[in-house]
């Protein structure tokens, strides 16, 4: 049997039913044996799932050219980049090779950093961007804890694509006959895992659940959400590290009007395997994918909360095609806009293929 499926039947012998935020933290991040932690293609054609990094280099190109511009604006005197999340290294290396030729002045004035808990995973980076070497350093974290502190006069923009919903989150239901919230949790039945109401009641305080009376009270039995204390940490540090600059991240989720749906009963977890969704996120820890989608109102509160502005919150479409409006302008040096770029910009877009379905966050600190 799998040695990490081994591992969460004896932590559940040990400990009993476990908490569906430590299954996904153990079935993506456990050192050596988690999806996130196994060497292999994961994103792109021959891994199990597509992003906007790995449809092409005009992803990370367009964010370049609006970082750039964001930092002429500023009147700083240097560019702190900081990605997180970035697996490969494939959106950096597309940044930092369009700033090298397309901005020389702005990537002179550069530093790349990259937030990365996993040695593993900064070693294939450092692998990937060997020919940046000089530009690019790693941190652990941000936030209180991180001995990184933004440099006086820089200007910084801490960014991500499809990292809060890769994050572990509490898997809850609501129990209408009881008029509470319980957590699901995760035994084993001896083979296989299996769902398990967990006896002990949800930590509210932590979690932030529901509580509108007026919701409540017309919430079918069993309603399911997720919630991602660990993402809305995670922004806490980022918004709170950062003096100056933007916050961003791009991914799928839901505003403050879309997050409760009667479509969403069961809630939003999906597992991805070989280019395939599917609802079976218990099964084969460690080979595929588990992710839910970002309730984008709580993280927008997190950044308010942390003292910064929202300035966008819009479909990946429109914030790309705002950007790519001013890259197409003849004296931009963008560069040439070719079949090739053409395409990829259109699955990036296009409301059938990621346009929709992706969301940009912005948020500032001036
Ligand atoms: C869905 S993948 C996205 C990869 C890449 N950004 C892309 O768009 O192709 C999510 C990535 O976030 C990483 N990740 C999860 N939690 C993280 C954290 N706290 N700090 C940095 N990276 C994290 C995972 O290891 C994984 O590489």
């Amino acid at each position: 049997m799998h040695q990490l499926v081994n591992f969460i039947h004896r932590e559940i012998a040990e400990c009993g039913p476990i908490a569906f935020a430590r299954f996904m933290e153990l079935a993506l991040y456990c050192p050596e044996l988690g999806f996130y932690e196994k060497e292999g293609d994961k994103v792109g054609r021959g891994g199990d799932f597509f992003t906007s990094v790995s449809v092409g280099p005009i992803f990370g190109e367009l964010l370049a050219f609006q970082f750039g511009r964001w930092f002429e604006q500023s009147e700083c005197t240097s560019l702190q980049l900081v990605e997180a999340g970035a697996h490969d290294g494939k959106l950096a290396a597309d940044i930092l090779g369009w700033l090298r030729i397309r901005c020389p002045k702005v990537f002179q004035l550069t530093t790349y950093r990259l937030l990365e808990p996993s040695a593993r995973r900064r070693q294939w980076q450092r692998q990937r961007l060997a020919e940046f070497e000089s530009k690019v350093m790693w941190v652990g974290s941000l936030g209180a804890d991180s001995s990184f502190s933004q440099p006086t006069d820089s200007f910084a923009v801490i960014f991500s694509n499809e990292l809060l919903d890769a994050m572990p989150v509490h898997r809850c239901g609501w129990d209408a006959k009881a008029g509470a919230w319980f957590e699901w949790g995760v035994d084993s039945d001896g083979e296989k895992f299996v769902w398990a109401r967990l006896t002990a009641p949800p930590p509210t305080s932590i979690l932030g659940l529901p509580s509108s009376p007026d919701l409540l009270s017309v919430l079918p039995d069993g309603y399911t959400i997720e919630v991602s204390p660990t993402a809305e940490k995670w922004w806490d540090g980022a918004a709170r590290w950062l003096r100056k600059g933007k916050l961003v991240t791009f991914d799928y989720g839901f505003d403050a009007a879309g997050e409760f749906q009667p479509e969403r009963l069961k809630g939003t977890l999906r597992a991805y395997r070989d280019h395939r969704a599917n609802e079976d996120v218990l099964g084969k820890p460690g080979e595929q994918d588990i992710t839910a989608h970002v309730n984008f109102a709580r993280i927008e509160k997190t950044g308010i909360a942390a003292g910064l502005d929202t300035e966008a919150f819009d479909s990946q479409a429109r914030f790309l095609t705002r950007i790519a409006a001013e890259a197409w302008k003849p004296d931009s040096n963008f560069g040439d806009w070719n079949p090739k770029r053409t395409r990829q910009f259109h699955t990036l877009t296009h409301p059938e293929h990621l346009g929709n379905r992706f969301r940009a966050l912005v948020q500032s600190r001036a």
